[in-house]
């Protein structure tokens, strides 16, 4: 038996920092779901196989699995290569793909099985964990998203600016938005919590309260 609080949301709203936090405070364990998906722009890239052109064939020679928090890809931990620029970009062309989700499936499922867990996502209250105890949506104009990305400088290639990293957000979105499998969108029975003025702390004690 096992619970589930699901964070959904746009990229850059802040989800990770607040979901961890969450996690930590309620004692749950925590999944970010996009590490799956950056594990397979990553493996690409280490392959020279372009993001586009992945294949199911590929995806069954690779071993990708969850221990506790810890993603491994064929036995090897993942860390800051999942924070490369281009890790994210291949992420969200990847993730379009539907052979691509249903390969993620059973191993998002599997990191819920025998613990209460808070995940982070784009589909976890929709698809994922439709059951999910608990739903959230949490977002914030494009423009403060832009501003928070611009002050994690491990996520930023050289050379970007305010515009070029605001552009990178806005087509992202239009892309996990309108992708025919699971889009990105708001579960019909998620709290929205629109994280635009407002600090960490204060999302956090938001989504705790929901919580308890
Ligand atoms: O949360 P993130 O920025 O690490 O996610 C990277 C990409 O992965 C995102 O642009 C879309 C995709 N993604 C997804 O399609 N479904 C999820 N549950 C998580 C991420």
């Amino acid at each position: 038996m096992s619970t589930v609080v699901a964070i959904d949301g746009p990229a850059g709203a802040g989800k990770s920092t607040v979901a961890r936090k969450v996690a930590d405070r309620l004692d749950y364990a925590y999944i970010n779901t996009g590490s799956l998906y950056r594990a397979l722009a990553y493996a690409a890239k280490t392959s020279g196989i372009a993001f586009s052109d992945i294949t199911p064939e590929f995806l069954e020679g690779l071993t990708l699995e969850f221990r506790g928090a810890d993603l491994y890809l064929n036995g090897k931990i993942l860390e800051s290569e999942l924070r490369l620029p281009e890790c994210a970009t291949g992420a969200s062309i990847v993730s379009a793909k539907p052979f691509v989700r249903d390969y993620l499936m059973p191993v998002q499922r599997n990191a819920a099985a025998q613990q209460w867990i808070v995940m982070e996502g784009r589909d976890i209250g929709t698809v994922v964990f439709p059951d999910a105890e608990k739903k959230f949506f949490v977002t914030a104009s494009p423009e403060e998203r832009a501003r928070r990305r611009m002050a994690q400088s491990s996520e930023v290639a050289d050379g970007a600016t305010f515009e070029s990293i605001l552009a990178d957000i806005i087509a992202r979105d239009e892309r996990d938005m309108n992708r025919a499998v699971a889009p990105l969108r708001q579960a019909d029975d998620a709290v929205l919590i629109d994280t635009t003025g407002l600090n960490i702390e204060q999302v956090v004690d938001k989504i705790a309260a929901y919580c308890r």
